[in-house]
């Protein structure tokens, strides 16, 4: 047996995986053997080879332009943008009312993610982030899917991808939650794959114990692959989906508390432009902002990281001096359901990114663990907003952050995307909806929402008198 997968190992000089086979035991050999089989050993040498070839996106990056663009109604900002075609803020609205009507629309959260940054032992969706009530970002999320839900009288279907690092976890805690509300048949929890890390000298797996290697989560990307796996006897989770009438997909990332789930004049910009993907953006602050540059070429949608993108060309300005390449990806999508059929039967679709990393691993000549100082492997990964240039007729939409977006990447204490950053994000949200409904909200006060409460400044109106104080930290909650 041993010899036998030494064999294949050997093709791409991956046998020292094996070095300390003789002393696992039994189990600890299966399990290795499992991990050993799961990975396109082909695919790894292909990638590793490729490491430094030059991006298309370089070049394409002189080719770039502004893409057609919608404003959100709760964008102050007045630089114009140039949208598909004309869509009032009202068709938007009653667009996307319809379609959540005709339960045409399901949600995608993306949970798969280590949160190396935050450094919070558990799944990040299990960290509180509420200003006054503590809630967890799962609870805003599944929350707002409820309100969705519940205002539009149908049920929405909701997806969570997690990974081998989330998946227990996740699963279990949603479980003893309850799904705060939602029932268990619309609630899909699926599992994305892995890929191995790598030596950047010789594109050798590393090893993360003497029995398995070091694996990590293949990128938020990893969903087209996730969602479209058959498993024995099952349909894929978008097939599932399609079966309940889905023809549309909501997508946001777990780490945005502010993100307006189902939101319907984001949806309505999406149907009404003919779009098969749509992207919410925020203007960039400044021409090096550290964001993906949604752009246009060639009569296509794409992103260009900001790590790609040439500084004198991030420099350009119009006769206004606004920015050209202005828009910034928060990973907030609309995909057509068909979109991703598509591109799931297309290898090619998504291509792999890759990133210098430490990753601690087994010294194969002492069987000692290292944990490196500084960048010692090469990471895979694959990126959702890849999809872009294949969708027909692609937008994006602009939001303003202080409504639309804080997201939770840093560990406290951090000057940005920290928690304290984003409670006070939270805080200040809810304070602006309520004082459009004509409350008063002291100075230095904490107030919070439940999306079951009100999900939108709209609906606080309906709910608050005019003249409400709150001089109190206050969470407002059926
Ligand atoms: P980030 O790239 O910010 O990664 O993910 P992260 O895991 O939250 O944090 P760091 O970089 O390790 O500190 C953005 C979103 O994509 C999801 C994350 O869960 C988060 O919602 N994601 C990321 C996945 O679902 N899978 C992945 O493989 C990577």
């Amino acid at each position: 047996m041993k010899n036998q997968i030494i064999d294949n190992l050997k093709q791409y000089g991956q046998e020292h995986l094996l070095t300390f086979w003789d002393s696992l035991s039994g189990s600890e050999q299966r399990e290795l053997l499992n991990q050993i089989e799961s990975i396109d050993f082909a695919l790894l040498a292909h990638l590793y080879q490729n490491r430094n070839a030059p991006t298309e996106l370089l070049t394409l990056a002189n080719r770039a332009t502004d893409p057609p663009a919608y404003k959100f109604s709760t964008v102050t900002d007045p630089t114009p943008c140039k949208p598909r075609k004309s869509v009032s803020v009202q068709a938007a609205v009653s667009a996307g009312q319809e379609l959540l009507r005709q339960g045409k629309v399901g949600v995608i959260l993306v949970a798969g993610g280590q949160g190396t940054r935050l450094g919070f032992p558990h799944p990040k969706g299990m960290y509180q982030i509420g200003p006054v009530s503590g809630a967890t970002l799962f609870q805003f999320h599944f929350e707002k899917v409820l309100a969705a839900s519940q205002h539009y009288g149908c049920q929405i279907p909701y997806a969570v991808m997690t990974s081998p690092a989330t998946h227990h976890e996740t699963v279990d805690f949603l479980e003893q939650k309850n799904y705060f509300g939602l029932r268990k048949e619309d609630v899909f929890i699926f599992c994305q794959g892995t890929m191995p890390a790598v030596s950047p000298e010789n594109g050798k797996v590393l090893l993360h114990s003497k029995g398995s290697l070091a694996l990590s989560p293949d990128g938020h990307g990893g969903m087209l692959a996730a969602i479209t796996k058959k498993k024995e006897n099952e349909i894929s989770i978008l097939d599932r989906l399609r079966q309940r009438g889905i023809e549309y997909l909501f997508y946001n990332q777990v780490d945005n508390p502010l993100v307006r789930i189902c939101s319907p004049e984001f949806l309505g910009y999406h149907l009404l432009s003919g779009s098969e993907l749509t992207s919410q953006v925020i203007r960039k602050r400044f021409p090096t902002d550290k964001v993906g540059n949604i752009v246009e070429a060639d009569g296509r949608l794409y992103v260009i990281e900001y790590s790609d993108l040439p500084e004198e060309i991030a420099r350009q300005t119009n006769s206004d001096g606004s920015l050209k390449i202005w828009a910034g990806s928060i990973a907030v999508h609309i995909f057509n359901v068909a979109l991703l059929d598509r591109t799931s039967k297309i290898a090619t679709s998504l291509p792999f990114h890759i990133a210098r990393k430490k990753v601690p691993f087994i010294d194969i000549a002492t069987g000692e663990i290292i944990k490196p100082e500084k960048e010692n492997a090469i990471k895979f990964e694959r990126f959702i907003f890849d999809l872009l240039p294949s969708a027909e007729n692609a937008v994006v939409v602009e939001v303003d952050p202080p409504n639309h977006y804080a997201p939770l990447k840093n560990a406290s204490g951090s000057p940005a995307d920290s928690p304290e950053t984003v409670k006070r994000d939270l805080a200040a949200m809810y304070t602006g909806w309520l004082r459009k409904a004509e409350a008063v909200v002291a100075a230095e006060t904490p107030v919070e929402i439940s999306p079951l409460f009100a999900d939108s400044p709209e609906s606080v109106m309906q709910k608050i008198e005019k003249g409400t104080v709150f001089d109190k930290p206050t969470y407002l909650q059926n």
